[in-house]
């Protein structure tokens, strides 16, 4: 050990004997033994000179814990090896050259381990009076100290150094580890939280918020007050430095920092930290209980009055108790432990599968949490809030402030309470919603219409919105007479299938019965279905668009650029644009007429009892719009970038062939480019996290890649990524699909009851995290995709670098 540190180690000992007086302890020498006895309390311990403190064996129930107490109080304020066993009577404790030995036949144990680490002869040992014990050489240097190793209690005089914590203990009588701690952290903060918790701020329930003041510990003065100190506590920084025993602070079984004036032999409360509004309730510590539990406090009067009149309280301190409740629809993990929290009464697989939704929203007034949200809604009503959490498969609980504030919850909760004020819905499994025959979900608030209302409009919206832009501006180059003249050169029918032709709009009134079947609408446009004569007399079913008049000049131009190629593109799974008709403000697309509709509509259906696709036939979607995408990748002169791949753009005929519509967004690459700027975006939650950033990022074919992978995962598992409203980078699926993957529970993602191909759907799964991978860099381009889906290559296992 260096010089240097030996002097540190000095001034810190002794309770700063420098600065005073001789050490206040009786010295023990070498040799000296102690044994653990119920009935000899002197034989059993070292007492310091004014006999305030002791270090020894102390009892626990029938048997021995090593430790310091508060003679006067019988306070317990150190404890060695807090959590190994407890020792039997007539065990002994050795102070000898090694240290601290208790010899035992099962191996000694040491306390303090010393000769192991320093080559220095130890000289005597003390029990302070200020609660420090210490063992020092023959130089009088401090080799060892309790100090350095505190446990729940802050002496005056002592540092918690940085990097180092006190930790509550179990009980009153328990002195093993307990739930809370008090850490002084590397950067400057001191901050309370519960054990086994991460060390941020979400998890504090008090700070110092003294962050890169370059403290180095905080000092429980001789005054009482816990500051933070820099550097090591010297004579010259304060005087009134030196103590005997006058305060102690003690991070305490509830949670609470307290800190107790003991000079005149008893613990009297002095400060409590922290100190909410209402006092100190005892709800206000995160962590007073368990997860998926709230804590509900009764403050008890009487023992409140009775603490006072004996003044051994003073600011703020109520005496009572922490019940500890589940939340409806859980059960306590251990019910002989409530502060152990809740566990639900049914498996999260139920939550899993979109088609048998077992679960409903439920309203409970009065509590609160004090968890961090992931998102959260302003301006809502409070039975929006509870359709927001019914339809986010991320959400398991949302809390709606009477400021229009909705904030929603993952599993679990932690820090439950009760509160005035709120309103707290929570997903609850219900057992009646197991039954097969009972298919819509039921909720206690009135969700459902809006939902499907929701769902509705989100669909037509997205499928109008890019069909409209669609193929209809590519023709649109020369709006002018030459325009004119390409139509008319085209007006041969439809030559060999290949070219579009232009059509009047008087034929494609007759083709449609004056517009009357109608497919759907848009943002922008309406579908409608209708029939062409071939040129053998039979009859082809088209689909038309008709856009609506007033398109803005913007978005022709968008179109005439982007949509320049497009046309050009035949794949046997891209849709085809068949023809078109444009007359004065009249703009029409003839596309191929797609009998099974959407993707979309074919995984989630509105109506719940529709059967949805098989495995067999999911897998074959999945490899014709890889190949649909691939095609439109490397398969024409210009790379077109799709942009808005998703279910909705997805058109599935009657022979389960499915092609890739809507190339209304799409980008044009000129050869050798392999990135554009174009901004023009997609659906949200389809697009790759680089388009979500600055307008400056270029894009890639990559976008497309990632689109494709929240798509797969969507077709793998019948449900949407995402129903609620945005949320910063939410990719519920691919978490979920990358847990199941890692924990081999991949049946989970499947609809229900489905029998499929673990081999088979492991691959799927894999392939699509590889595909949604957040460094478009790290994802695969579509050509691996397709030959990853296609068994033709082994496929990796995905980095987690999803998140
Ligand atoms: C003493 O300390 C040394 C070195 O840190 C360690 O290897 C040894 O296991 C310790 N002995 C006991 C009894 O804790
Ligand atoms: C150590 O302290 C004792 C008692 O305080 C004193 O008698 C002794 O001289 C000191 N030894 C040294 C080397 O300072
Ligand atoms: C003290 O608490 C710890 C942790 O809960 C437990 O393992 C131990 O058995 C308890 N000891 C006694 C004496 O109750
Ligand atoms: C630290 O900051 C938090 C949040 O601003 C505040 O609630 C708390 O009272 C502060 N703590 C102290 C000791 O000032
Ligand atoms: C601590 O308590 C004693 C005795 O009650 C009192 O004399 C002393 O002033 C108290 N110290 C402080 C700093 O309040
Ligand atoms: C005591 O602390 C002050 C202020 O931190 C410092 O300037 C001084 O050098 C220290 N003295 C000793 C002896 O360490
Ligand atoms: C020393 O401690 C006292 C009591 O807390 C305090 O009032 C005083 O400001 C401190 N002095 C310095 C220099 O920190
Ligand atoms: C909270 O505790 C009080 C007193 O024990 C009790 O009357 C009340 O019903 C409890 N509240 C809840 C919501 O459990
Ligand atoms: C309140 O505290 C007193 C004294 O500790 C105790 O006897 C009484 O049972 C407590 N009352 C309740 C309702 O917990
Ligand atoms: C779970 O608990 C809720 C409320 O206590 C109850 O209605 C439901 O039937 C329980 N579900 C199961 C599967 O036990
Ligand atoms: C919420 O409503 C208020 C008042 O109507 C409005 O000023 C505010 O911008 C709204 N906030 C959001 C996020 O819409
Ligand atoms: C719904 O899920 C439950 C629990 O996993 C299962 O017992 C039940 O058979 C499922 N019902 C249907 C229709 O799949």
């Amino acid at each position: 050990m260096s010089s240097h540190v030996l002097a540190i180690r000095l001034l810190l000992s002794l309770c700063f004997p420098l600065l005073v007086k001789p050490a206040p302890g009786a010295n023990i020498a070498v040799g000296s033994v102690i044994t653990a006895d119920q009935s000899n309390r002197e034989a059993a311990a070292w007492f310091s000179r004014s006999r305030l403190f002791a270090f020894g064996f102390y009892p626990v129930e029938s048997n021995f814990a090593v430790g310091i107490w508060f003679v006067p109080d019988n306070t317990v304020i150190w404890t060695a090896d807090r959590d190994s066993d407890l020792l039997p009577e007539r065990s002994k404790l050795n102070f000898n050259e090694d240290g601290l030995q208790i010899p035992s036949s099962n191996g000694d144990r040491s306390i303090a381990n010393i000769s192991a680490t320093n080559s220095v002869k130890l000289a005597s040992a003390s029990m302070q009076d200020c609660g420090n014990f210490v063992i020092q050489d023959v130089n009088n240097n401090t080799i060892w100290q309790t100090f350095d190793y505190p446990t729940d209690t802050l002496m005056a005089g002592q540092v918690l150094f940085a990097g180092n914590k006190m930790v509550s203990s179990v009980s009153a009588t328990n002195h093993s580890s307990g739930r809370f701690q008090m850490v002084m952290q590397e950067d400057g903060n001191y901050v309370a939280y519960p054990v086994n918790t991460p060390a941020t701020s979400a998890h504090f329930y008090w700070s110092s918020n003294t962050t890169g003041n370059g403290y180095t510990g905080i000092l429980l003065y001789e005054s009482g007050e816990l500051f933070p100190i820099t550097g090591y506590p010297n004579a010259t920084q304060n005087s009134t430095l030196l103590s005997s025993a006058t305060f102690l602070a003690r991070i305490e079984t509830d949670g609470f920092l307290r800190i107790y004036n003991i000079s005149s032999n008893f613990m009297k409360l002095t400060k409590t930290l922290p100190v909410d509004d209402f006092g100190v309730n005892k709800c206000s510590i995160k962590g007073a209980c368990g997860p998926n539990s709230y804590c509900n406090f009764t403050a008890n009067a009487t023992a409140t009055a009775a603490a006072a009149a004996a003044d051994r309280i003073s600011t703020g301190f109520f005496q009572g108790e922490v019940a500890c409740l589940c939340f409806p629809g859980f059960d306590f993990t251990d019910s002989r432990n409530p502060y152990m929290g809740c566990q639900r009464n049914f498996s999260m697989g139920q939550f899993i599968n979109e088609n048998n939704i077992s679960y409903s929203i439920t309203k409970i007034a009065n509590i609160s949490w004090s968890d961090d949200p992931y998102a959260y809604t302003e301006n809502s009503t409070e039975k929006e809030c509870g359709e927001f959490c019914f339809e986010d498969s991320n959400c398991y609980a949302a809390l709606f402030f009477a400021h229009q504030r909705c904030s929603k919850q993952r599993h679990p909760l932690l820090y439950g309470r009760l509160s005035e004020s709120t309103v707290a819905f929570l997903k609850v499994g219900s057992g009646e919603m197991q039954l097969p025959t009972q298919s819509p979900p039921r909720e206690v608030v009135d969700v459902v219409p809006k939902r499907k209302t929701l769902f509705l409009i989100m669909a037509l919206a997205s499928a109008l919105f890019f069909s409209v832009a669609l193929t209809i501006f590519f023709f649109y180059k020369n709006r002018s007479p030459s325009y004119q003249k390409l139509c008319r050169n085209m007006e041969t029918g439809l030559a060999g299938g290949l070219a579009p032709r232009s059509f009047t709009h008087q034929q494609l009134v007759e083709a449609t019965d004056g517009f009357t079947k109608r497919l759907g609408i848009g943002g922008f446009s309406t579908v409608f279905k209708g029939e062409i004569p071939l040129n053998n007399g039979e009859m082809m079913p088209i689909a038309v668009k008709r856009l609506d008049e007033k398109l803005s000049k913007e978005t022709e131009k968008g179109f005439r650029i982007e949509m320049r190629a497009v046309g050009r593109a035949h794949h046997r799974n891209v849709v085809r644009l068949l023809g078109f008709c444009h007359e004065g403000p009249k703009w029409l697309l003839i596309y191929e007429y797609m009998s099974r509709g959407s993707l979309a509509t074919l995984i989630f259906p509105s109506d719940k009892t529709q059967a949805l696709p098989s495995w067999k036939q999911r897998t074959n979607i999945a490899m014709d719009v890889a190949r649909g995408i691939l095609y439109l990748h490397e398969g024409c002169e210009t790379t077109i970038i799709h942009s808005d791949i998703k279910p909705d753009n997805v058109l599935v005929g009657d022979d389960d062939t499915a092609k890739i519509g809507d190339l209304g967004l799409a980008k044009l690459l000129r050869p050798r480019q392999s990135k554009t700027f174009t901004r023009q975006r997609g659906t949200w939650w389809y697009q790759a996290p680089e388009w979500r950033k600055e307008a400056s990022e270029p894009v890639s074919p990559k976008v497309d890649v990632y689109s494709f992978g929240v798509l797969l995962l969507e077709l793998i598992t019948c449900r949407r990524r995402f129903l609620g409203e945005p949320v910063n980078d939410c990719i519920i699926l691919s978490e979920l699909a990358y847990k199941c993957l890692m924990e081999s529970t991949l049946e989970l993602l499947v609809p229900e009851g489905e029998d499929v191909d673990k081999v088979e759907l492991k691959k799927m799964v894999m392939v699509a995290l590889w595909c949604v991978q957040k460094e478009p860099g790290h994802r695969k381009s579509m050509k691996e995709v397709v030959r990853m889906l296609g068994g033709k290559t082994s496929i990796a296992f995905p980095p987690d670098s999803v998140f």
